[in-house]
């Protein structure tokens, strides 16, 4: 059975912030952020949470799909930074976009930053099975609520935001995933603090601030963006030539240059907004999707490949033709 994007949306936090002016407040400047990552500027959240920027772009996903709401029977939220621990960000968004009075099921992946990819995946399953006709698949973060601004080395990296799309079967259009994790007790990349009864003592530094062992984490991410393109191309029966666009995760223009350069395949097949938004974990990939409707570069027909990494460890990719 085939699967097909019909609909795509974003939504930007309110406040952009500069390097300069994140600077003010972290031990950094533009030019080492710049020349460490390609980063220029992200936006962070003030007054909206992970399911209200969740909201909008679901709402711009719909109207760009064209499809009555009260069709959309499924909806998956992948992200790491929830309003709270219940209900899910996916649950809320129900509410928000007015689809309560409908047979729909609700829920939230975290896979970290692959979270779009594996919510992509259970979305084709799930409408692959015949269990729903109409599934609304959206990544969203507020990472500045984890983010420690006294930690020059995470704090720069991240920013808040979200994007969406609307899957269905369709008669033509392939899609196909791959995703692998591995269970990571180095704390590579971790936003823990959740023990809060006080007799539990599991972790005497727990805090929620997310942290990070920068290198350790390149060097991962560089092995997983090679073996997912690897694996989805093997899938596919492709050549890389044959695929028009590679939309990886935004976290560091650098770990894209790398893989670019290793497996031979030129940048430009890599669509890369990261300067704009900095790393928005779950969000990155359908932020950059919905961004790239736009802008008229996902034509019809188009072979496109997304590739997600970050904790757990996790990583994986999707194929889909626009
Ligand atoms: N501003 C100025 N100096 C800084 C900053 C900063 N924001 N951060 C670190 N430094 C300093 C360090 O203190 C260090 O100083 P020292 O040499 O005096 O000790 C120096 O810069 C070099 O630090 P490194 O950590 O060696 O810098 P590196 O070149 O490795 O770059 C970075 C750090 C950008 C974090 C890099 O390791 C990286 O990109 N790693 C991958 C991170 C990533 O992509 N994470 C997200 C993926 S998964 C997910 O999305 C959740």
């Amino acid at each position: 059975m085939s699967i097909e994007i019909v609909g795509y949306g974003l939504a930007q936090a309110e406040q952009a912030v500069t390097n300069t002016e994140l600077s003010n407040t972290v031990e950094t400047s533009d030019a080492w952020i710049q020349e460490r990552t390609g980063i220029k500027q992200r936006y962070f959240s003030i007054h909206k949470n992970t399911s209200d920027l969740a909201s909008e772009a679901a709402m711009m996903a719909i109207q760009d799909a064209k499809i009555d709401p009260k069709t959309i029977d499924l909806i998956l939220v992948a992200t790491i930074t929830p309003d709270g621990m219940m209900p899910s960000v996916a649950s809320l968004v129900q509410a928000k976009c007015g689809l309560n009075e409908q047979n729909c099921l609700s829920y939230d992946i975290n896979a970290a930053c692959t979270g779009f990819i594996v919510a992509m995946q259970n979305a084709q399953a799930m409408l692959e099975a015949g269990f729903v006709q109409n599934a609304l698949v959206i990544g969203a973060e507020t990472l500045s609520k984890i983010l420690d601004f006294n930690d020059r080395t995470t704090s720069v990296l991240f920013g808040d935001g979200a994007g969406a799309i609307i899957m269905r079967r369709s008669s033509t259009k392939k899609m196909l995933h791959y995703t692998r994790s591995e269970g990571d007790l180095q704390g590579v990349l971790t936003s823990d603090g959740l023990a809060l009864n006080p007799e539990m003592q599991i972790n005497q530094y727990s805090s929620h601030f997310l942290r990070m062992q920068g290198q350790a984490v390149f060097r991962f991410a560089v092995k997983a963006i090679e073996d997912v393109i690897t694996k989805v191309l093997q899938q596919t029966n492709l050549h890389v030539d044959q695929i028009d666009w590679i939309v990886p995760h935004q976290a560091n223009r650098r770990i894209i240059e790398y893989v670019a350069n290793k497996m031979n395949i030129d940048l430009a097949k890599f669509y890369l907004n990261l300067d704009q938004y900095g790393n928005t974990s779950s969000a990155s990939i359908p932020i950059a999707l919905s961004e790239m409707k736009t802008k008229g570069l996902l034509k019809e027909g188009m072979r496109v490949i997304c590739v997600g990494f970050g904790a757990g460890l996790t990583w994986g990719g999707s194929y889909f033709e626009s």
